[in-house]
Order: structure tokens, then sequence, then C-alpha cells
């Protein structure tokens, strides 16, 4: 069992004293209906221009966990901190968190609701209160980024998936956000374009972005991520460097925690 349970980093890690840029803690989540808890307490911390994968099973709430540290869902118990900022859940609070922390949703269709590309990718800069000069500034810069500079005046149900994975990343893009979560975006991807996101986001690292990308692809983690967080039933089990966490995958996958 790899030793730092449920997000938990050894001191000596902590990036040199960095302070962590999102903090889950101990978060509970129960969607309705449901009999058992989506989330069991589970903690995570990224810090800033960290590369870090969120492996688990189908199933095993990674997307809960994402959708917590978006703000779309609120713990039943538990707490997110942005900066160091306790997130709030009022119209202004999610606005800036949404700011900070950029999500790409498993399902792009879930993401893009506007008619074109361009008003899309420019829904978060305007909703932000950017001017138009600067909305279309930084719609294009993350158009052009994203691969989908020409595609602005196309309508974005007749994009193919892989366009529209790159469409929701632009849209996230273009409000330089502090974080980035991306639930599994890469499996829509064809092995070209995939080159191209983890370029974008290695990019984005070196510029002090943290990226979280939830994925159940072992291999995708230990290619890319520089941290690997593992989710099981609910909790984060381990969060440690790549390496350390992938010497002890086949005992985290069959660790259960007891709650
Ligand atoms: N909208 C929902 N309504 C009810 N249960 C859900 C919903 N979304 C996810 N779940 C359940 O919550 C648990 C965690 O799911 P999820 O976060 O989607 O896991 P993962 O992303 O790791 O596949 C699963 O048991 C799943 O069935
Ligand atoms: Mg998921």
């Amino acid at each position: 069992m790899v030793g730092y349970c449920n997000g938990q980093q050894p001191a000596a890690s902590l990036a040199g004293g960095i302070a962590p840029i999102l903090e889950a803690d101990a978060l509970f989540y129960n969607y309705a209906g449901r009999s058992d808890y989506a989330l069991r307490g589970a903690s995570l911390r990224l810090f800033p221009g960290q590369k870090a994968a969120l492996l688990g099973r189908n199933g095993s709430g990674k997307s809960t966990l994402l959708l917590h540290c978006n703000g779309i869902l609120q713990p039943e118990r538990g707490q997110v901190r942005v900066a160091g900022a306790p997130m709030t859940y009022d119209r202004c609070g999610l606005k800036q968190w949404r700011h900070q922390v950029g999500l790409i949703f498993q399902r792009p269709d879930d993401q893009l609701f506007s008619a074109s590309v361009m008003q899309d990718i420019s829904f978060g800069p305007l909703n932000l209160g950017f001017s138009d000069d600067e909305a279309r500034r930084r719609v294009q810069k993350a158009a052009d980024q994203c691969g989908v500079g020409d595609l602005l005046d196309r309508p974005t149900h007749a994009l193919s998936s892989g366009e529209k994975a790159r469409v929701a990343l632009a849209g996230v893009l273009a409000m330089e956000p502090l974080v980035i979560l991306a639930d599994e975006v890469i499996a829509s991807l064809d092995p070209w374009m995939r080159r191209q996101v983890f370029d974008i986001f290695d990019q984005l690292a070196r510029q002090g972005v943290s990226v979280l990308l939830s994925t159940h692809d072992i291999y995708i983690a230990r290619m890319w991520a520089d941290r690997i967080v593992v989710m099981d039933d609910g909790i984060v089990v381990a969060a440690d460097v790549a390496e350390r966490v992938l010497a002890n995958m086949e005992e985290l996958m069959q660790y259960k925690a007891g709650i």
C-alpha cells in the first residue's frame, strides 16, 4: 500500500513550500435516489504547474470528484478550496471559481450548447465581462492553440467528436484558468490529436497551470503524468509521484477503504 492515502502528501514533497492551488478535503456526496455514496471522504491536492492523472476504474468517482472541484456539485460534507479560499456556491462565487478552475466534460455534448463554435468559445470570456475585443483575442488564441481556428463559423452540432472535444478545450482555455480538469477527454481523440492535446497541457503546465486528467488508462497516466492520484470506491487511495504509485498499482487496485 502506498503510504500517502486520501490525497495527503509527505511534507517534504510539498513543492518546496509552494501552496496548493486546488484542495478537496474529505468530500462526501450522494446522488439523489442512490443508497451508496459516490464520494466517501475523497481528498485531493494539486500544486501549480502539476501534471496529474486521476486514475481509477469506471464508477470509482472520478467524474463526481471533478464536478466538485469545479463547483458544479456541492459536497454534503467536506470543502473545496482554490488558492486557499473555500469555494462558495452563490452566483458570484461560482463565476469566480469557474474562471479559475476549468472543467472539460467527459462528453463534449454536455459542454457545447451555443449555436456556433465562435459563440461557444466566447461564452466564458463574455460572461466574465471582458470586452468584445478581449473576448475575440482570447477566442482566436485558444482556438488556434487547439487547432479549431478555422472552424469558428461552424455550427457546433455539425462537428466530429474529436473536433467537439477540441472546441470544448478551447472554451476552457479562453478563460485562462489556473487549473484545468479534463474528464476522460483523451478517449475521443485520434493519436495525432492526443499528442496535440498533451502538448497543449505540457505548455500550460510550464506556464504554471495545473492539469488534472481523469482516465482509467494506466498507460496514459504513465506516459504523461508526473503525479498520479488513484480513486477507488469514492475515495482517493493514493497520491504520489507517478513511478511510486505505478509500482504499487496491483496492491492499490485491491485496496478497499473501510469507512
Ligand atoms: N447522475 C448520477 N446519478 C446517480 N448516480 C450517479 C450519477 N453519476 C454518477 N453516479 C454514480 O456515482 C458513482 C461514481 O460515478 P462517476 O463519478 O461517474 O465515476 P467515474 O467517473 O470514475 O466512472 C457510480 O456508482 C455512478 O453510478
Ligand atoms: Mg467518469
